[in-house]
């Protein structure tokens, strides 16, 4: 499944994020790549030990946690520190598929990669190209959202980012390990969730079928998750 969550960080915390983003000094992106992705990649990053970059991802750690939309997508167990990148002049990130393990510099964190993150953070007026083409059994979609908006989408997508022919595209991007790692059961959870929530502006709460569909939501998420 592939959601748009819109407004993750508001125009403010945007603008703030990028001022401290666009001082930092940024370095070739294919310092955190494998072989095969640094082939395909041409990109700036910041380093995962810049101050700017880790002031910026905690902000954003901080946003996920409120987004209830967020939370009852990705069914969060460890969130990886977001990373930023920067594409222009042609830049481009070829066809390729994120590593399943990841792990940071030092070692401290090591997550399984369930769902893969974009955070958007340069309006899409700023630059031409620089979509997102994510592939799934449906074909390739493509995404070029407003800046803090977020596309979460399966780690498991063959994607690309075409190249930016005009302006720079920022970005945060991250990866997450779900406390559900099977897709499908993680999409299920998710759907009846956003239903039990509908009903429940409708019915009210404390309705007795509302209760009882809220009980089987969570013993499937019981029965499902790996702590
Ligand atoms: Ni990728």
């Amino acid at each position: 499944m592939m959601l748009h969550i819109p407004e993750v960080l508001t125009k403010a915390q945007v603008a703030e994020l990028r001022r401290g983003l666009d001082a930092a000094q940024w370095v070739d992106g294919n310092v955190t790549s494998g072989s095969q992705s640094a082939l395909a990649k041409r990109n700036e990053q910041l380093p995962e030990s810049s101050p700017a970059a880790r002031e910026a991802g905690e902000r954003i750690l901080d946003a996920l946690e409120r987004s209830p939309l967020f939370v009852s997508a990705a069914l969060p167990q460890i969130v990886f520190p977001p990373l930023f990148n920067r594409y222009a002049g042609g830049q481009a990130f070829g066809l390729h598929i994120d590593n399943a393990i990841r792990q940071t510099r030092g070692g401290e964190t090591r997550i399984r990669s369930d769902l893969s993150a974009t955070l958007f953070l340069t309006e899409p007026e700023d630059y031409d190209g620089g979509e997102l083409l994510v592939e799934d059994t449906y074909g390739a979609h493509e995404v070029k959202l407003p800046a803090g908006d977020l596309i979460l989408y399966p780690a498991s997508s063959v994607h690309q980012v075409t190249p930016v022919t005009r302006g720079a595209r920022v970005s945060s991007f991250f990866w997450i390990q779900s406390m559900v790692r099977d897709e499908g059961q993680r999409t299920l959870l998710f759907q009846m969730d956003v239903a039990i929530q509908q009903l429940a502006g409708r019915v009210g709460l404390d309705a007795p079928e509302l209760i009882s569909l809220t009980g089987a939501y969570h013993n499937l998420l019981r029965m499902w998750a790996e702590l």
